[in-house]
């Protein structure tokens, strides 16, 4: 990119994370971001799918929030009453997340901005759905990746659901693996180079991975 352009994608860059640039007492210039949009700044990833079935049908929910507790395979993710899908999470205590790849994205964003009440998300945005061995709620055939899970607890102060992993798989025959991670404003970060410090980070690395 050539050097007018690269400032401009900047500038561009800095207004949308509208950052207010701040001069400190001993002249140094800092960087004042929105506190509203702090959030941007740690937005975790990848986005992923969440399937629920309430013994009548199926249902999915795209879900940006997810935290990893811990190296075992329990998982926090941001959800409620909002959701049409949180009933069947309360009730069943069970749910599939399923990990889409960046080819997915208008179907990820379709299936979080409509309601599993009145659509039925599976035909709408042609997924099929494929039985698990430990739960109820499907599995998605076209994502890159499923994980069974129990709901363990429910933190309802703060809308947090904590999962525990029963069954995981991982379709290595899909050639696009990219999967994407949102901003929190509407935009999205495509998964990039892989970088490997894992030479480095030895002591801190569980045994297996
Ligand atoms: C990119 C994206 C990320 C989302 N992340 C979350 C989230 O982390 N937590 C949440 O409760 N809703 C999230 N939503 C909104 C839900 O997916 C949305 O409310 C959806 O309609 C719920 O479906 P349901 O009513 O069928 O359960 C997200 C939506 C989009 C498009």
């Amino acid at each position: 990119m050539e050097k007018a352009g690269k400032i401009k994608a900047w500038l561009v860059s800095f207004e949308l994370m509208r950052i207010v640039f701040i001069k400190t007492g001993g002249g140094v210039l800092v960087e004042q971001l929105e506190i509203s949009r702090a959030f941007m700044l740690l937005e975790p990833g990848p986005v992923v799918l969440v399937t629920t079935n309430d013994g009548k049908k199926d249902n999915i929910m795209t879900i940006s929030w997810t935290m990893v507790m811990d190296f075992t395979p329990v998982f926090a993710m941001t959800t409620g009453e909002w959701n049409y899908s949180f009933r069947a999470l309360r009730t069943t205590k069970e749910c599939v997340v399923a990990v889409p790849t960046v080819d997915m994205l208008d179907k990820v964003v379709g299936i979080g901005t409509c309601s599993g009440s009145d659509t039925d998300k599976f035909t709408k945005f042609k997924l099929t759905p494929v039985k698990g061995k430990m739960v109820k709620a499907p599995l998605i055939q076209e994502c890159l990746a499923n994980i069974e899970c129990r709901v363990i607890d429910i933190i309802k102060r703060h809308n947090i659901v904590i999962l525990e992993a029963l069954a995981a798989y991982f379709d290595t025959s899909r050639k696009e693996k990219r999967t994407v991670h949102a901003v929190g404003d509407g935009t999205f970060i495509v998964d990039g180079r892989k970088l490997d410090r894992r030479m480095l980070m030895a002591s801190k690395l569980p045994a297996g991975v």
